[in-house]
């Protein structure tokens, strides 16, 4: 069963963050319904690698772009991998349960709604300004 559904409306414009995000919904969704835990320690290694590759893209895209809030998000990325290492800790020793996976997947949900909409926006805004100057240049 699919607990976590992709819905188009979390869908920022950028593909690459919009891809990862995806699939950060179909890890956790494998993740919620493995039975094992062989296959929950797994699971759950998948997710934790995608996390680290998808904030280190984003911090990237948020450096190179000047993002003025950069320090505030890599910070609450700091917190969430900290909640990881939590987890992973509490998989080891047996006692997670569904219940705490589940409310960590929707802070994600509100992470991508309010703090990567915004750096998105930012950067998007940021291009097509910078298109407009080059064609203002181009034509003047
Ligand atoms: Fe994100
Ligand atoms: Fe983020």
């Amino acid at each position: 069963m699919h607990k976590f559904i992709w819905d188009t409306k979390l869908e920022l414009g950028n593909s690459l963050i919009d891809r990862q995000h995806q699939y950060l919904f179909d890890l956790a969704n494998q993740l919620m319904s493995v039975k094992k835990k062989s296959g929950l320690t797994l699971a759950f290694m998948r997710l934790y690698k995608h996390v680290r590759e998808h904030f280190s893209d984003e911090e990237a895209l948020m450096y190179t772009s000047d993002y003025p809030n950069y320090l505030e998000h890599q910070i609450l990325h700091q917190n969430m991998l900290n909640e990881l290492n939590e987890t992973s800790t509490k998989i080891c020793k047996e006692n997670l349960s569904k219940k705490e996976l589940e409310s960590f997947i929707e802070k994600w949900i509100e992470h991508i709604c309010l703090f990567d909409a915004d750096f998105v926006k930012y950067i998007k805004l940021k291009n097509s300004t910078h298109h407009q100057e080059h064609s203002i240049r181009v034509v003047s």
